[in-house]
């Protein structure tokens, strides 16, 4: 199935406004805030440094450049317009940060301009990864950051026993919204072949918890569009919203998937 983030800007507009709700509840999620905090802690940037995240969404992780990375100034780069307005209203508040529409392959910023640059759950979307990584590598400055952090969404789950039925609910969505599922795997050779230094490689368990925001967005999302391909009718996707709903009430929800994350240096 075609991946809508890889063309998020040209999808209807009621997608696009579900994505970016999606996208602000996994941001604020504590399990996704502690994943963020566990890699971005461990860049070293030097005084003054400009970071650029590519593919920023509503903008949540490109702050956390200034605020976790310790980046002085931090841009986001984003071809959805709708996410870019949603990102410069949340963050207004924040010195040094801002957010332009523009092309991860083609960013028009000057060859050796960045200190820092940021992929966060951006390339499993994107055709061409390829593209993307030597963007990365002309902007950075000799000695400059690349960080990655994707998710390994083969490994994601909601069973709780055998043949349980929400788990192709979760795995339709996931079909249907990434582009190469297999990338947080193929991340060293695509970083070395466009010039890195590959440095720390992690995996990050991520466990939903609490209401199970970002789970339930996806099973929303997954039941609505089935419904539309007539996967399933009303009463049958309301069942297993009834059902999920039911778990999360009940104390009874489990969901599991697991991220890599990768940092690696433009030689100096
Ligand atoms: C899953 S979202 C992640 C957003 C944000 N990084 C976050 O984690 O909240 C992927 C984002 O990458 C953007 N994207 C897709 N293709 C892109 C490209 N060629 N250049 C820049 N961004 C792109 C999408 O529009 C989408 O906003």
């Amino acid at each position: 199935m075609s991946d809508p983030y890889a063309n998020l800007g040209n999808a209807a507009e009621d997608i696009q406004i579900a994505i970016a709700d999606a996208m602000d509840a996994r941001s604020i999620d504590p399990a996704q805030v502690a994943m963020r905090h566990a890699y971005m802690s461990e860049i070293t940037v030097p005084g003054g440094a400009f970071a650029v995240e590519m593919g920023s969404g509503t903008g949540h992780i490109t702050r956390d450049l200034i605020t976790v990375a310790r980046a002085s100034r931090a841009l986001g780069i984003e071809p959805a317009a709708l996410m870019v307005e949603r990102a410069r209203t949340h963050h207004a508040n924040q010195p040094g940060l801002s957010f332009e529409v523009g092309d991860a392959k083609a960013t028009g910023l000057d060859s050796g301009s960045v200190d820092l640059v940021l992929m966060h759950t951006l390339l499993c979307h994107v055709p061409g990864p390829e593209d993307v990584m030597t963007e990365a590598f002309r902007i950075l400055k000799p000695g400059g950051t690349l960080a990655i952090f994707d998710g390994d969404y083969d490994t994601a789950t909601v069973a709780i026993g055998d043949f349980d039925p929400l788990e192709p609910v979760v795995k339709y969505m996931i079909d249907a919204n990434v582009h190469n599922l297999w990338l947080p795997r193929q991340l060293v050779p695509l970083a070395a072949a466009a010039g890195f230094a590959t440095g720390e490689v992690r995996a990050h368990g991520y466990i939903a918890s609490g209401e199970a925001a970002y789970f339930m967005s996806v099973i929303d999302r997954a039941l609505t569009k089935m419904q539309a391909e007539r996967l399933l009718t009303t009463a049958g996707a309301e069942g297993l919203r009834a059902e999920a709903q039911a778990r999360i009430a009940e104390n009874r929800f489990f969901g599991f998937m697991s991220y890599t994350s990768m940092l690696a240096t433009k030689p100096a």
